[in-house]
């Protein structure tokens, strides 16, 4: 039992380790040194209180994160205090990716079946934080979630620039692109992060957008009057909106949603 629960935190502590680095990937091997073992020890030790029941208020974890991305559970401030290991777990080990790769191959698939005018005019909306890019490396330091948001030391994590792209979303990004379907990227993130966000999309590998369309600084209201609003825009300047994606409901939710929209996962945090 103490053995299984040490290789558990060890295999989160890789993870997370991996996570903090510059790529994506998560590598979850495991030397069984003792040098190994000190050198993760500060991670373990933090670690140490994270481990919960895995239920709130008699809800298994994994059913909330179905409510979740299902849109049945809304307006939700932090992940359950008891479900931040499993949200942990999901995020750095191999589910949430698992997860992504089917959002992206139907999305592929339906780009696929498109009969396309190839005018200039068809467009893709992309989203950013847990979209184009993720910011695991930050939510891995912060609790996945379950601490209240801080836009303090959020907004210093993204003034970097140093968040890992999304490699299934990267696939779908290069895939329009060599179809000819212009990528738009629309992001609640506010114009003074356009310098950093450009940056960070640009060595990440993404380049060659149309637009990149963030929030006006002084902007008061939600995420789906922004997002809808700018998305009217483009269908007003006679662009043809064939898909929008996102991991929130706020970024697929508002007329004209586009042609057809995707739900990336995102169990870390509710924007409405
Ligand atoms: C938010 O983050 C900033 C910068 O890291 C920190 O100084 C501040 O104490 C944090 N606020 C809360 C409420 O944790
Ligand atoms: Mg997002």
């Amino acid at each position: 039992m103490a053995m299984a629960r040490t290789t558990a935190l060890l295999l989160v502590a890789a993870a997370l380790l991996a996570a903090s680095s510059s790529a994506w990937e998560v590598n979850i091997q495991m030397p069984a040194s003792a040098a190994v073992d000190d050198a993760v020890a500060p991670l373990i030790h933090a670690l140490r209180p994270l481990l919960g029941s895995g239920k709130q208020a008699g809800v298994a974890c994994d059913s909330w994160r179905l409510g979740v991305e299902a849109h049945n559970v809304r307006d939700w401030k932090t992940v359950p205090a008891s479900c931040e290991d499993y949200v942990g777990h999901y995020m750095v080990g191999d589910h949430y990716r698992r997860d992504s790769k089917v959002v992206i191959d139907q999305a592929i698939a339906y780009v696929d079946s498109l009969k396309l005018a190839g005018n200039g005019k068809e467009v893709w909306v992309f989203d950013v934080d847990e979209t184009t890019l993720s910011n695991l490396p930050y939510y891995a330091k912060h609790g996945f979630g379950a601490t209240p948001f801080n836009s303090t030391s959020f907004r210093a994590y993204a003034r970097e620039g140093s968040a890992p792209a999304l490699p299934e979303t990267k696939r779908l990004y290069n895939k329009l692109l060599s179809v000819g379907i212009k990528p738009v990227i629309l992001t609640g993130r506010r114009e003074n992060l356009r310098a950093s966000t450009t940056t960070n999309l640009r060595s990440q590998g993404y380049s060659r957008w149309m637009k990149l369309l963030l929030k006006q600084q002084d902007f008061r209201g939600s995420s789906v009057t922004f997002k809808s609003g700018e998305r009217q825009k483009l269908q007003d300047a006679g662009y043809i909106i064939v898909g929008n994606i996102g991991d929130q409901w706020s970024d697929i939710l508002g007329a004209p949603e586009g042609a057809r929209t995707f739900k990336l996962p995102d169990p870390m945090y509710y924007i409405g």
